[in-house]
């Protein structure tokens, strides 16, 4: 698992790599571009909707947000990251911080329209996702969502199959979303498929 020196090193070809992978169709960010681009929609909808972006990275989505006039708020422990988004974002309010320890303070003082994690929550532990979504869901405003976008699966047999298809490019270090088991914790848990690894699960309070 990468560690926050790991992403400062990641951070200048981030976006390079990401595209080759997704355009190749390759686990683990095909359907990158769909998956951010569904949430993007979803968030434009509501004029200037507050976001609380977790593991916002080079900022690849909220950029796009922050230019339509949404205030953004954010959370990632690279400062390498922070760096690169703040140069596109120089008003957004952008936190240094490890999310397996929640959210930093100032974030915890406000609400937000939506919360949104792309291809950041996989480091955390299934329980510790169940802990750290219902924190999140706390500081939603009402009729505000939680949209999360990442390598995730509606059962554990597409997650084994997508596992023994990707061969040793598969990363055992990532605990990627089984839609079906987060439900047990989270009934409302909706689910939209943008490949055969990757979506978009979306929850309300
Ligand atoms: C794969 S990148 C995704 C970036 C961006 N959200 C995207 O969709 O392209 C994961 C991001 O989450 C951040 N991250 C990973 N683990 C974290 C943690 N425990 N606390 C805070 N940020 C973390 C990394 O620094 C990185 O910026």
């Amino acid at each position: 698992m990468l560690d926050n020196k790991g992403f400062n090193l990641w951070a200048d070809g981030y976006d390079k790599s990401v595209g080759v992978s997704d355009e190749e169709n390759a686990y683990p960010f095909a359907g990158y571009k769909d998956v951010l681009g569904t949430i993007y929609k979803t968030i434009m909808e509501k004029p200037n909707a507050v976001v609380l972006d977790i593991g916002f990275g080079t900022g690849t989505l909220t950029t796009k947000l922050y230019e339509n006039g949404c205030p953004i708020y954010g959370q990632d422990f690279s400062a390498r990251m922070i760096e690169l988004a703040s140069q596109k974002m120089p008003n957004a309010h952008l936190y240094q911080g490890d999310f397996t320890h929640g959210l930093v303070e100032p974030l915890l003082a406000q609400n937000y329209d939506f919360i949104v994690a792309t291809y950041s929550l996989h480091h955390l532990t299934d329980e510790q996702k169940v802990s750290f979504l219902r924190v999140l869901q706390y500081h939603l405003n009402p009729g505000g969502q939680i949209l999360i976008g990442d390598v995730a699966f509606e059962t554990r047999a597409e997650l084994e199959q997508c596992r023994k298809d990707s061969g040793d490019a598969w990363d055992d270090d990532e605990i990627y979303f089984v839609v079906d088991e987060l439900r047990n914790a989270f009934p409302t848990l909706a689910f939209a498929s943008k490949s055969y690894c990757a979506g978009v699960l979306s929850m309300t309070l």
